[in-house]
């Protein structure tokens, strides 16, 4: 099939590659002229576990292609994917839907023969009614159907996601455009669940879905808490929990908050629908104010760490928002940083993938490491923020003979308690 892929960030570049290796025609369009140049040098704009080899295969195979150009991208599609961004609103938070309205707009006076235009990007519910109206608007002749097909892959595991969904769900009322997008997507026929729903459905299923794990973080995060004064373990907790397949135990890692691309705007995007629609989502509202009090609460944890030497270094280790990716957009990881920048001026701070975005975000406000060990040299306390594996085999016995007093921050709980307490450090981590 022909696809154009409209947005080549996190979401765009894994799915154009995984579709260009399923056999598709890929063209992959974004608006930013020096991402295009990268790609069609060859190099890869992101860093995703398992990309690069297959993104180079299907580049030299002449499977997927780059361009700024809207028009030759969509007039031989037969699927136009949305995968441009839906970030929140500055003031509102409500989902800025500037991007996918402008590629919209773009797109719809060069579809030539039916095309579906699926939407990939996160959107509020009623948005592709808008998408639909103004596609009409600029050209009443085009043949073409908007179809809601959500992205559920996980940013560090996009590559391993695209292969092997949990589901598929294409939301429209079309079916010519089910058709289509069941042929688009036959490969995973009896590999995975496909859900076939009403557009409205289709983007509120996103939303559900990630407010819902947001406020299982939540809850995991609420428990830790209540261990830490009542003497329980929250991972003894959280392994009995998940044995319970009703619950189950994934997002049952307590840790310094939820954060990432679409955790935070998804949810406050859906809280703000449910107060646009006069349907309070009280559960979901809760877990956002508590969540951002969170991150506050974690960075003075440490503060009072070093609080018999307030001028000491701290050694900050991860700054993406998870392990695996090299993203830092609303980092739980930055927001601890950025709390601990208002007490202290000798934050070191270093992450094995993200130290380019973090210094677009953190400017000299900290230092800056090249590795675990220039991190954590001379350092009065060690913090773990991100679930980076590199981390869970730090060598401590090295680690504690460069640093200046053996202490370890884990707000991650990755460290063995008994390894770093028998290597000599005083311990702390999440709910215990
Ligand atoms: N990142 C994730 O893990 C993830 C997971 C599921 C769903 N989503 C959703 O997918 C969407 C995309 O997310 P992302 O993380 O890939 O965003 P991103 O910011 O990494 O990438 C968006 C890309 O779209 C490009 N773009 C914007 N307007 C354009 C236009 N008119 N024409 C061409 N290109 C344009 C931008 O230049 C950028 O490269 C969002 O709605 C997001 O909520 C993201």
């Amino acid at each position: 099939m022909r696809l154009a892929i409209i947005g080549t960030g996190y979401v765009g570049l894994p799915t154009g590659v995984g579709f260009a290796e399923l056999g598709n025609d890929v063209v992959c369009v974004d608006k930013i002229a020096d991402k295009i140049e990268t790609l069609n040098r060859g190099e890869l704009t992101l860093f995703e576990d398992g990309l690069e080899d297959l993104f180079r295969k299907n580049v030299e195979r002449g499977k997927i292609k780059f361009t700024l150009d809207m028009q030759s991208a969509v007039c031989n599609a037969d699927v136009v994917m949305l995968a441009v961004g839906t970030p929140p609103h500055p003031i509102t938070k409500e989902a800025d839907l500037q991007y996918i309205y402008a590629a919209a707009k773009e797109l719809a006076q060069y579809l030539d023969g039916y095309t579906v235009v699926a939407t990939k990007s996160t959107v509020p519910v009623g948005t592709g009614d808008e998408i639909e109206k103004i596609i009409r608007e600029i050209n009443c002749d085009a043949d073409f159907d908007v179809v809601s097909i959500p992205e559920f892959l996980r940013e560090g595991f996009a590559i391993h996601d695209f292969f092997n969904p949990d589901r598929i769900v294409i939301g429209t009322n079309s079916e010519r455009a089910r058709e289509i997008m069941l042929q688009l997507y036959a490969p995973f026929v009896g590999k995975t669940s496909f859900l076939l729903v009403k557009r409205r459905s289709s983007e509120t299923i996103k939303y559900a879905s990630n407010a819902f794990l947001a406020m299982k973080i939540h809850y995991i995060n609420e428990m830790a808490d209540f261990c830490e004064k009542s003497g329980a373990d929250i991972l003894e907790v959280a392994e009995g929990m998940g044995m319970d397949s009703r619950i189950g135990k994934k997002f049952l890692n307590p840790g310094p908050g939820y954060g990432g691309s679409c955790f935070p705007k998804d949810t406050n995007a859906m809280a703000q629908m449910g107060r646009k629609y006069g349907a309070p989502l009280n559960l979901i509202e809760t877990t956002i104010a508590k969540n951002g009090e969170r991150k506050a609460k974690m960075g003075l944890r440490v503060i009072e760490a070093i609080k018999s030497n307030p001028e000491g270094k701290i050694a900050v280790l991860g700054l993406a928002f998870k392990g695996g990716t090299d993203d830092c957009r609303e980092s739980p990881a930055i927001d601890i940083v950025r709390e601990m920048v208002k007490h202290s001026h000798n934050i070191c701070v270093y992450d094995p993938k993200a130290m380019v975005n973090a210094k677009a975000i953190l400017g000299d406000s900290v230092k800056y490491a090249n590795s675990i060990e220039d991190a954590c040299r001379t350092a009065d306390v060690m913090v773990i923020l991100t679930e980076w594996e590199d981390f869970r085999h730090i060598d401590l016995l090295k680690i504690k003979s460069i640093m200046a007093k053996p202490e370890i921050v884990d707000l991650r709980n990755m460290l063995n308690v008994d390894d770093v307490v028998k290597a000599g450090f005083e311990y702390q981590g999440v709910g215990k």
